[in-house]
Order: C-alpha cells, then structure tokens, then sequence
C-alpha cells in the first residue's frame, strides 16, 4: 500500500510484507543508543544480534502479529527500507509500533507508515504508547487521529527507571467507549 502525497514535500512511502534480508537493515537501526533512549521501552539487549533475530522469528511467525516492512522511495525512484511497523496484542489489546532509521527522523515517514497501516489492518481500536517525553512519537499518534487516554507510570528498560508513559486508542470515538479511560 502506498501513502501517495498531495504535497511533493511529503515522503513517498510503502509497506510491504517482512523479507529476512530486512532484519539487516533493522538491526542497526534498532540498536541504535539515541534511538533506544528515546523510545525507553525498547528491549534492554538491543545490541545482541542474535537475541534480535530470535525476537524477530518469533514475532514474525505468529500470525496474531500483523508486522511489515517501511520502505521509503528515493529520488531515484529506488526503495530502501526506512523502518519497521506491526500490532502486537497485550492482554487482547491491539498496540501499535514503530521504528524508523534516525538517518530518516523528521520527514513525515512515520506518520504516513501509521496511516497506511491504519488502513490495511481492519482491527479496532488500536492502542499506541509513547513515553511521555518522546515527542516524535506522540506527535506521530496525534497527527494519526489517535485520542490520548491518560498517563501511567512503567519500567522503561533503556533508562533503568520508572517513567510516565502516555496511551492513546484510535479511532478517537473509542475513547468514550474504553473502559482504559482515565475518569
Ligand atoms: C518516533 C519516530 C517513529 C518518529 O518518526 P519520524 O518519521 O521522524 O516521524 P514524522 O517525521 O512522521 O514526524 C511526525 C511529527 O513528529 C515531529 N517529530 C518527530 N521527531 C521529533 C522529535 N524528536 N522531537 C519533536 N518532534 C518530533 C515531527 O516534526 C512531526 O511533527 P509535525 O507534523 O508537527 O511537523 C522516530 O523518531 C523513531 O523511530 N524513534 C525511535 C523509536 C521510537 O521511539 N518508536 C516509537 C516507540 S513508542
């Protein structure tokens, strides 16, 4: 699917199911520190390559877990892969997530990876979770039309600390509806 822009400024960007060879270009952009401690609930052995090709196997052969590839188009004409995206579920709740190679941070390519995702996966509501000072993130669940439901304090793995973590559902109508509402 292809998030086609109005706007020319706008990325043009693809999703397409996992390749192994995409684990490649994951890896380091996972293991990447600055992107690690932004994301804070990433898991805590993000530079083992082995553990992260185990996470992926397993995560890619459940067929519960909706995951694909984020690929970005360049000038010339050319995809790379930019990124990962999938819905996991925790405790019967639909999450979202996603990643994006830093190199490629602050070019709108999360929020049209979010939007094409939103639309080829059916299943709502989809919850999102970003720590509360990862800006990028909750930006990029505002601009997908996610409501933010309230603020809960976790153990964030890449700080060794308790943070406040903000939820979000989407679509925005499921906030009234879900019994996750703050009172
Ligand atoms: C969060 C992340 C996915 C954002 O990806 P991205 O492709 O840069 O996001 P976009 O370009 O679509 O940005 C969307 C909005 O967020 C803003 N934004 C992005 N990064 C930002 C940052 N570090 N600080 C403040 N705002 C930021 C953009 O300016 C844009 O806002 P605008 O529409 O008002 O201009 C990316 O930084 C990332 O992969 N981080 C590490 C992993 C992570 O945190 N994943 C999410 C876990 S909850």
């Amino acid at each position: 699917m292809t998030a086609q822009s109005a706007n020319a400024a706008q990325p043009v960007v693809r999703l397409r199911a996992v390749q192994t060879s995409d684990l490649d270009a994951w890896f380091p952009m996972m293991a990447d520190p600055e992107a690690i401690q932004m994301a804070a609930f990433a898991s805590p052995n993000a530079d083992d390559r082995a553990a992260f090709d185990a996470r992926y196997r397993r995560i890619l052969a459940d067929a519960t877990t909706p995951v694909r590839t984020v690929l970005l188009q360049q000038a010339d004409g050319s995809e790379r892969v930019a990124g990962s995206i999938l819905i996991w579920h925790d405790e019967g709740h639909a999450e979202i997530s996603y990643w994006i190679d830093r190199a490629l941070w602050g070019r709108g390519i999360a929020t049209a990876a979010v939007a094409a995702f939103l639309q080829e996966i059916d299943e709502r509501p989809v919850y999102g979770r970003a720590a509360a000072d990862n800006l990028g993130s909750l930006r990029v669940l505002e601009r997908s039309g996610f409501a933010r439901l309230r603020t809960e304090q976790g153990f964030a793995p890449a700080r060794n600390a308790v943070i406040d973590e903000v939820v979000f559902v989407y679509p925005a109508s499921a906030a009234e509806a879900t019994h996750l509402k703050q009172p």
